[in-house]
């Protein structure tokens, strides 16, 4: 069969089992079996029984609510290929926007101290590490199985890895800082029922929820962030798009300055960033 034809197939099938994005879903899956990009696609001539048999095999898996990431073990985010599969939160593209906030800041600064809170599959150091110099990072995960993939995903990056609760990490580092960034889970407990399965049951709980009101790893971030941070350090938070006014509440009590909310490409409430003030 011809390589357009599995992939029109495979998307005419994705469609009717409700694939938000049925189209580059079956060219990310066939590119996948192919073992090539799918910018490449184009030049494979034709796709052998043996390969048609995999890409209906993962044509059954997705449809059966499996993320396409986990089918193919990665994930794109900004100019990353990350590594990702069970028992690690699958990053987003609105986490992208925040990181282009913390990458002009830190292209202002001499000093490029960052620390990671709640890395997961560390999307965002190795996003910071190959896009600005000069940076020392490091990243602390709570989660043994994700904290694999961030060690994975980090090991070309000279970063200072920690496996454990941000509540009490990089004591050594205190008011040393210059930025302080993270996603949190923050997703509301209450909200559980309404999330799509296949976030429910593919992306870990402890990297979504966060108390009745998902706003209780935000409440020990910021006094983390307060402690970590050097005097003018800033801090980047990712949130609920229901939280801003919450969020820029609990950085103010804190004792942040500029505490500024700011939207994702979407236009929706997404991160607040704030200054630890100078005096
Ligand atoms: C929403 S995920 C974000 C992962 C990654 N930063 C990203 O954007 O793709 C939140 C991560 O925080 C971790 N986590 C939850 N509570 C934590 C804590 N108290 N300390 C450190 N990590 C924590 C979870 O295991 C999960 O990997």
């Amino acid at each position: 069969m011809r390589v357009s034809e599995a992939a029109y197939e495979l998307a005419v099938r994705l469609a009717k089992t409700g694939s938000p994005s049925p189209g580059p879903e079956a060219r990310t899956i066939v590119a996948h079996v192919l073992g090539v990009e799918v910018s490449r696609l184009i030049t494979v001539d034709g796709v052998t029984p043996e390969q048609q048999r995999l890409i209906n095999e993962l044509g059954e898996r997705r449809a059966a609510g499996v993320p396409v990431q986990h089918l193919t073990g990665t994930a794109y985010f900004r100019h990353e290929i990350l590594s990702v599969g069970p028992g690690v939160f699958i990053p987003r593209p609105e986490t992208e926007v925040m990181v282009g906030w913390a990458l002009d800041r830190l292209a202002e600064r001499d000093s490029r101290v960052v620390v990671e809170l709640c890395a997961g599959s560390g999307a965002i150091s190795a996003a910071i590490g190959s896009e600005i110099g000069g940076v020392r990072l490091h990243a602390v995960e709570l989660d043994p199985a994700a904290y694999r993939y961030l060690a994975s995903n980090l090991e070309d990056y000279d970063a200072d890895l920690r496996l454990g609760d941000m509540a009490d990490a990089f004591g050594d580092l205190d008011g040393t800082v210059d930025l302080v960034i993270a996603n949190p889970p923050y997703v509301p407990e209450t909200m559980r029922p309404f999330l799509p399965s296949d976030v429910v049951d593919h992306d870990p709980s402890i990297a979504l929820f966060s108390g009745p009101d998902g706003l209780d790893a935000l409440r020990v971030l910021v006094g983390v962030a307060h402690r970590l941070l050097v005097p003018g350090g800033l801090v980047a938070s990712e949130h609920d798009e229901s939280h801003p006014d919450a969020v820029v509440e609990l950085f103010t009590a804190a004792g942040f300055s500029d505490v500024t909310p700011h939207a994702d490409l979407t236009g929706r409430a997404r991160f607040v960033t704030a200054v630890k003030p100078l005096g």
